[in-house]
């Protein structure tokens, strides 16, 4: 520690990797001020070496991961690739060895985080990913810390800016679902497969990590219900809009009878809510708690710059930690076993958008198959008959799942019934 100089090690140099080396670059001063060190990165790993890299001297460029974890000036690992392998193999192998890691890795950290902060700590060797959840906004470390008395009962969040990004642009500027995606990946907020996103994994993944810190108890990706915005269609935002909502991708983990309720759906929003006021590539994540009763965090969820500042706080605090001599206090690792709820044992609204021939009883008799499955309605509205067939939307009252799906299956059976066009949950 000569000098007190920590070098590093960047995994990646992407969009967010390019982005770390860059404000390393900008925050030289201001690092040596607020850690009493300086930062040299002294490799940077990728996976192409002839790719050219704006900024990065080609010669500290590697594709060799022996080449990092056998030199022993490095002593912290910032993993920007993303992936569960060789991810986990190279911060395992990092921890083994004493050297520090920060990562923003949240496909690795939604299935093996509790295994990974177990052997950090069990090591004293620090692990800090405030970036894998909704980029630059800062939720990991209040939910470990900060929060760590609230008495934590609910968590919901926008946590996809991609999916954000393309409800906004759906409904406030008339783009279709692949315009909004073809900018959405251009602007760098997609993820290398855009699956992930728009199918709601990256969220899921989120809402995992979220769960275990918040309710101190493993939820792994696996455990999250979920589903994705490729369904939603223009005329469902147009509706949901007409009725008073905004449409978002929602993650929710909530502590409901003694279990953890884990999902991942699109949500109508009412307008007058915060989270409907959340648009573009924001996120923003509300949590109540017995205790500090409502907060809410917003910010920028995705993008280079955004998703670097979070990394680089991480370096910050973790220079601080080796040059206090200070390193494996992460938190987080969990000490409950709290099950997950089953999905159909979950109670939602829903918004029902159904093609149905035009013709008198049609509505009594939807409207009798849900209420003998225990589904009110709340609101009914019906559009104007073309070619014999008319539109019926229905906003529910508050059902369980499972009652909601067995009445679904008798109306999509039923012969007056064309089409059911759009199934959305309804929050409240
Ligand atoms: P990206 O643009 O695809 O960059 C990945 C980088 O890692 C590339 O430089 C790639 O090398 C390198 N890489 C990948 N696999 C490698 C391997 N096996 N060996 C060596 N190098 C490898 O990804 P990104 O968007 O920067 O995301 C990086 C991480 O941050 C992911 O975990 C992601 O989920 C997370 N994250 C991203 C955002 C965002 O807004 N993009 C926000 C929050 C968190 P080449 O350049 O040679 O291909
Ligand atoms: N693809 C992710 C998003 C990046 O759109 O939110 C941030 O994790």
């Amino acid at each position: 520690m000569e000098n007190h100089v920590i070098k590093a090690a960047l995994l990646g140099a992407g969009t967010v990797g390019s982005g770390v080396y860059a404000l390393a670059g900008m925050l030289a001063d201001e690092i040596c001020k607020k850690t009493g060190g300086s930062l040299e990165i002294k490799r940077v790993m990728v996976r192409d070496l002839k790719k050219k890299r704006d900024g990065i001297p080609p010669e500290i460029l590697t594709d060799n991961w022996e080449e990092i974890l056998n030199d022993d000036e490095i002593w912290l690992v910032i993993e920007v690739m993303g992936g569960v392998e060789p991810a986990k193999t190279y911060i395992t192998q990092a921890v083994l060895s004493g050297k520090q890691v920060v990562s923003a890795n949240k496909d690795l950290l939604a299935e093996h985080g509790q295994e990974l902060l177990s052997l950090a700590e069990e090591r004293g060797v620090d692990l800090q990913f405030e970036a894998a959840v909704a980029g630059a906004i800062p939720i990991i470390r209040p939910l470990k810390q900060s929060l760590s008395a609230s008495l934590l009962t609910e968590i919901m969040g926008i946590v996809n800016g991609t999916t954000n990004y393309i409800l906004t642009k759906m409904s406030e500027a008339g783009m279709s679902y692949e315009e909004a995606l073809e900018e959405a990946t251009k602007l760098g907020y997609a993820e290398a497969d855009p699956t992930a996103d728009v199918e709601g994994y990256d969220a899921a993944r989120k809402i995992a990590i979220m769960a275990s810190l918040a309710y101190n108890s493993t939820v792994v990706f696996s455990d999250v219900y979920t589903e994705g915005i490729t369904k939603i269609t223009a005329e469902d935002v147009r509706y949901a809009e007409e009725f008073g909502y905004a449409i978002k991708l929602v993650g929710i983990a909530a502590l409901e009878g003694g279990q953890i309720g884990v999902r991942v759906h699109p949500m109508l929003i009412p307008e007058q809510h915060p989270l409907a006021t959340v648009r573009d590539s924001f996120n923003a994540v509300f949590v109540h708690g017995e205790a500090n009763d409502d907060a809410m965090f917003m910010g920028r969820g995705a993008g280079k710059m955004p998703t670097a500042s979070a990394v680089m706080g991480d370096v910050i605090i973790v220079m601080r930690n080796i040059l206090h001599d200070n390193c494996g206090w992460n938190g987080g690792v969990a000490y409950k076993h709290i099950p997950v709820k089953p999905m159909e044992e979950t109670k939602s609204r829903f918004f029902l958008r159904l093609k149905v021939a035009d013709r008198p009883g049609v509505l009594a008799n939807i409207a009798g198959v849900l209420g003998n499955n225990d589904v009110s309605i709340a609101q009914v509205v019906q559009k104007p008959s073309r070619g014999g067939v008319a539109e019926l939307v229905v906003i529910t009252g508050a059902v369980l799942e499972r009652h909601f799906n067995d009445a679904l299956m008798i109306v999509k059976g039923m012969s007056a019934v064309r089409e059911v066009s759009g199934i959305i949950r309804v929050y409240g």
